[in-house]
């Protein structure tokens, strides 16, 4: 078994490493592409590490870079032990690992339990075995129903739209929560966790440090007759979790089978549950006999409103407290509309579909004030900063890049786009590929364009346009995180009191975050000034005049 080869610049083998990390997200096909086939790569991550040592952050997490059809974006895996040979070779992994190693970066890979892709070669043996086979077992194939078994199991509908079952031709459906090439697997037989064991082992011994884990809430379902029905299943609160196929208590069973895997490691590897559930069941999945951590989305979801920010932080932090943890927040990922496009339209009315990807619709009519979205991205990224717990940055948030709104539908690649017709605009908009560079082809990301078109403004976001500019958001992301890093004692916060409309609270010796989310001026009492958002100034009295959606860390003694 591998351990950590402790050298000055390597991560030190401290097992509580991951309680405080930022940890940034690569989306590994649109991140930088080295080969020049328009699609990013293992050999383009590695030429960046001095770019992500000198942002300042601990760790990565890499989206799936596994064979796939990407029928989802990379999410229909084929081999998850192997990589996809359009991204690189395993040898390429190795170095990676051995890269970011030196640099004293951690790695966490995304592993997808829930579904495989259609051409996992356990699935194409399911299809090609009949009906009541162990094979088809190891999925979760049902009868159709009708005379002529041609009508799916149930109603139920999947994520990116359509029916949840697939007919196979022999009258029986396998069930898909996501796209029908990626059929679910079934937890309930053995084969599938020895499966995602030797997975998890595969890539522990590999050096990997942790997991991402996809929709850690939807593996163990209760599929006894009868089934229920869509709205059925749509009545059940969730809060409660133990729905018919999602939050389950026993899913935490095979969590706790993963754990052991963990732990036999030093450090023992770590694990952030993907689970889009309401925060008191979430935080089941950070016990630290579960998989340790979970992705905290709430801030994501609120308006930039200093009430919904003070409750979400608040709660977030207790319920991590109760569960053994420390908190996550995140603003982006590769899932939603990226924050500087959020905080740049209106404020959502309601707490409904807060990531507000039907706002882009092509029919809706809603004009970006994009100096005010990255105004507030700087500010909401300073306080989710000077937070305890540990931070997700989704890549290109450092450039304060946009969403892409206008993709032309034959350029599209996400399945929710093309099952959900005039509903979902999907998420390619956030996933467009890096620009690096002001110029030239796909601006840096490739020697020869690039797999999601970048539109022609891509270049003033650059890393190139914003390593020249000193008052760039990457220039605030690199102090930021180097401050965080110096700052940083212990995991407290205490709220101090405060103008309407502005968030102020201290962490241990003396540091201050004060966020005014207001639109107007406010004063509050100074200190000597780390950083700002806004350029800020104090008054001959020692005030603080803190200009509309700004963030600015204070030393007081
Ligand atoms: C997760 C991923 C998303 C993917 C889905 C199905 O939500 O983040 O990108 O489409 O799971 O695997």
């Amino acid at each position: 078994m591998q351990t950590d080869d402790v050298t000055s610049t390597q991560p030190t083998s401290d097992p509580n490493w991951w309680r405080q990390a930022v940890v940034y997200q690569i989306y590994p096909r649109s991140f930088a592409d080295a080969n020049g086939d328009g699609i990013g790569d293992l050999a383009g991550i590695i030429s960046r590490v001095p770019y992500l040592r000198q942002l300042g952050i601990d760790a990565i997490w890499l989206s799936p870079f596994y064979p796939s059809a990407l029928a989802d974006g990379g999410y229909d895996v084929d081999d998850y032990r192997d990589v996809d040979p359009r991204i690189g070779t395993l040898a390429e992994f190795d170095h990676l690992v051995t890269a970011l190693h030196e640099a004293g970066l951690r790695l966490i890979v995304d592993i997808v339990p829930n579904h495989s892709s259609n051409r996992h070669v356990l699935f194409q043996e399911a299809l090609a075995s009949p009906k009541g086979s162990p094979a088809r077992d190891r999925y979760i194939f049902r009868d159709g129903l009708g005379p002529d078994q041609s009508e799916p199991p149930t109603d139920w509908v999947a994520a990116f739209g359509g029916s949840a079952w697939e007919p196979v031709g022999d009258g029986q459906f396998y069930l898909h929560m996501f796209a029908p090439e990626q059929p679910d697997w079934n937890w309930a037989h053995p084969d599938v966790h020895a499966e995602f064991l030797e997975t998890l082992r595969f890539w522990s011994d590999r050096g990997v440090d942790g997991f991402r884990i996809d929709v850690a809430n939807f593996l163990t379902k209760d599929l006894s007759e009868p089934l229920p029905t869509q709205a059925e299943l749509d009545a059940h609160p969730r809060h409660l979790g133990n729905g018919r196929i999602d939050d389950r208590d026993e899913v935490h069973e095979i969590y706790a089978e993963w754990r052991e895997l963990f732990n036999q490691y030093d450090p023992p590897r770590v694990a952030v549950a993907e689970a889009w559930t309401p925060a008191n069941r979430r935080v089941r999945y950070a016990r630290p006999d579960s998989l340790g951590q979970a992705f905290n989305f709430d801030l994501l979801r609120a308006n930039f409103d200093a009430d919904e920010f003070r409750q979400i932080i608040a709660e977030n932090l207790a319920l991590a407290a109760e569960a053994g943890s420390s908190t996550t927040w995140v603003l982006s990922n590769h899932d939603v509309v990226r924050h500087a496009t959020r905080y740049a339209l209106p404020d959502a009315p309601d707490t409904q579909d807060r990531d507000r990807r039907w706002l882009l619709q092509g029919d809706v009519d809603l004009v970006e004030d994009r100096p005010r979205g990255l105004r507030r991205s700087r500010a909401a990224t300073m306080t989710l900063l000077a937070l305890p717990g540990s931070t997700y940055l989704y890549q290109g948030e450092e450039l304060g890049l946009p969403e892409v709104r206008d993709i032309a539908p034959d350029q599209r690649q996400d399945p929710t786009f093309f099952r959900s017709p005039g509903v979902d605009v999907g998420r390619d908009g956030c996933r467009v590929p890096i620009p690096w560079t002001r110029e030239g082809s796909s601006f840096g990301f490739g020697s020869n364009g690039a797999h999601l078109p970048q539109p022609p403004e891509f270049g003033q976001y650059s890393v190139e346009a914003a390593e020249a500019k000193p008052d760039s958001i990457l220039h605030l992301y690199r102090s930021a995180l180097a401050l965080r890093r110096q700052l940083e004692s212990g995991e407290e916060l205490s709220w101090l009191e405060a103008p309407a409309h502005v968030l102020m609270f201290a962490r241990p010796g003396g540091w201050v975050n004060v966020t005014n989310f207001g639109v107007d001026e406010v004063e509050v009492d100074g200190g000597e000034i780390l950083l700002a958002s806004q350029p800020v100034t104090l008054s001959e009295a020692g005030k603080l005049r803190l200009p509309s959606e700004t963030t600015v860390w204070l030393r007081r003694r």
